[in-house]
């Protein structure tokens, strides 16, 4: 089987539980889930859909949403896969080509993520414009290995991969939202102090463990990206420090962060731009 063939097979058994055609796609990270509890349809677990992935991180309930949320059509994934599970590159991003098959043509994406240096507190949302991920550059990036499947572009073109229209849309609505550069970081094990020296060296305020392959896949379906991170936790930069970053930490800061999340996609929802599809 090709992935083409996978794609339709699972875009085909997704249609048979809805039918409603989706404008924009929903990934909502660790413990961000809970705005899923607002869209108004139908929810598949993973398990159920041909070739999908199945979470098996804490945190990510594994199910995709098919139905409204603010006014606007949309597919969600209540819980992602990660490269630190185990998977592939190819499977991480397996349903982000879905939900860009289903016609979302607006790929919203959220995460934990720590803060890197002084310019970021936890509790923060802040959306990335950028990204720098070693692995990608060595080897993991999901684009690796054929490309016949008529999906995409064999080179795609990364700058401005984080839409800079919706960027400013966002900012618009919540002018306090800053912006930075996401470092990825494979996992499972958080980053050690010199890590974050280097990221922070680099230019990059935000670390994370996810993200980075999905917003490749949808850039290479030619869906349009906003991504959010919320930070969690300030990453450990210097050896002296007694910090333990833990994933009780990232439940617990995040847990705050969700009515900001919340809100915010409220406003923003209803403002990102039409798909075109009826
Ligand atoms: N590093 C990597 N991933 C994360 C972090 C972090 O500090 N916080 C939440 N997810």
């Amino acid at each position: 089987m090709t992935l083409s063939a996978d794609l339709d097979a699972a875009v085909r058994f997704i249609r048979s539980k809805s039918e409603l055609p989706p404008e924009i796609s929903l990934v909502l990270g660790s413990g961000l889930g809970p705005l899923a509890e607002n869209i108004d349809g139908v929810a598949i677990p993973y398990a159920e859909i041909p070739h999908f992935p199945v979470s098996t991180a804490p945190g990510h309930a594994g199910r995709l949403i098919v139905g409204t949320l603010f006014g606007r059509r949309v597919v969600a994934m209540q819980g992602r896969v990660h490269l630190y599970e185990g998977y592939s590159p190819q499977d991480v991003v397996f349903p982000q080509r879905v939900m860009a098959r289903l016609g979302a043509t607006t790929a919203v994406f959220t995460n934990a993520a720590g803060g890197i240096g002084k310019d970021f507190a936890v509790g923060d949302l802040v959306l990335i414009e950028d990204h720098l991920s070693l692995a990608m550059a060595c080897g993991l990036d999901p684009l690796r290995g054929d490309n016949s499947g008529g999906l995409g572009q064999r080179f795609v073109s990364l700058n401005k991969a984080y839409d800079p229209e919706l960027i400013a849309l966002a900012q618009s609505i919540s002018p306090g939202l800053t912006r930075a550069s996401y470092a990825h970081n494979v996992g499972p094990s958080f980053e050690p102090p010199a890590l974050i020296r280097m990221f922070q060296a680099m230019g990059c305020g935000l670390v994370g463990m996810s993200t980075v392959p999905e917003v490749i896949a949808a850039r290479h379906m030619g869906q349009r990206v906003l991504a959010l991170s919320a930070v969690t936790n300030i990453a450990v930069a210097d050896l002296a420090s007694d910090h333990v970053t833990s994933e009780e930490e990232v439940w617990e800061s995040v847990k705050i962060i969700q009515p900001k999340l919340l809100a915010l996609m409220k406003s923003l929802i209803p403002a990102l731009p039409a798909s075109g599809a009826a």
